[in-house]
């Protein structure tokens, strides 16, 4: 693992995106796995920026992302799919048709699931993963279990995690208690994964993941394991890490 610990939410959203930058210029048909949530819409403003400067292209790009709410169509405004266009689809120019979020309308999940799976193998994998961290130590919406879940694949959010996100929601009671999310294979098969967090809750959670045990109870652990691996981290969510192990800095 890498680690690249910025002084705050800004700085990393800037490392974060350099990477990504990086890697449209070295490779412009590259495969780009995309998360959603609040960690990476920074990222995604830098991005957007960068595509309007004329810096980079994304028009032989084709992207996966993670995941998606069951039950949530892409025009509600909580579902990924309408994140995705809003913060960054719609502000470069990468072909719609070439973004794809798992359809969390699926009649049949487990169907969805294979077919999503096969289609990041047809593309030869992905490239450049971006993750967060949810504070169940989640990637995707693989939530701690007693097993790590391989394919794409329909899941019951864990309670800590209905509660974060529920900040996103008039109530409570709308966070789609299920969502679909890539499995561990495809997210271990991307060539390159970068990480990102900020804000001293993800502190404790980020500590475990990269520095505990490797463990399904903690599903982040599982990046221990993978070849290229960097942690673009604020110095809020770096805080444990660097008590413990002050050599990061
Ligand atoms: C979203 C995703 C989740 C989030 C995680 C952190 O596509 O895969 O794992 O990355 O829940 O969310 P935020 O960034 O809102 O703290």
């Amino acid at each position: 693992m890498k680690f690249i610990i910025t002084k705050d939410y800004e700085e990393m959203s800037r490392k974060a995106a350099n990477i990504f930058a990086a890697q449209i210029i070295a490779k412009p048909d590259s495969v780009l796995g995309l998360a959603t949530g609040s960690t990476p819409i920074g990222t995604y403003d830098r991005l957007a920026d960068l595509c309007a400067q004329g810096d980079i292209d994304f028009s032989k790009i084709s992207s996966f992302n993670l995941d998606e709410y069951c039950g949530l169509s892409p025009e509600h405004d909580q579902s990924y799919r309408y994140f995705m266009n809003q913060h960054l689809f719609s502000r470069v120019n990468i072909r719609m048709e070439e973004t794809h979020v798992p359809n969390g309308l699926a009649d049949d999940m487990e169907k969805e699931g294979l077919a999503y799976d096969a289609m990041i193998r047809e593309y030869g994998g992905i490239d450049l993963q971006i993750l967060g961290i949810g504070n169940t130590g989640h990637i995707g919406f693989n939530e701690p279990d007693d097993a790590f879940p391989t394919s794409t694949h329909k899941v019951e959010l864990a309670q800590k995690t209905i509660e974060a996100n529920s900040r996103f929601f008039n109530s409570i009671d709308e966070v789609p208690k299920y969502a679909i999310t890539m499995g561990m294979l495809s997210i271990m098969n991307a060539k390159k994964i970068i990480l990102v967090a900020n804000g001293k809750g993800k502190a404790d959670i980020l500590y475990e993941s990269c520095f505990g045990p490797v463990t399904p109870k903690v599903p982040a652990s599982i990046l221990q394991l993978h070849p290229d691996v960097t942690i673009v981290a604020d110095k809020d969510a770096a805080s444990v890490m660097l008590e413990k192990v002050p050599e990061l800095l």
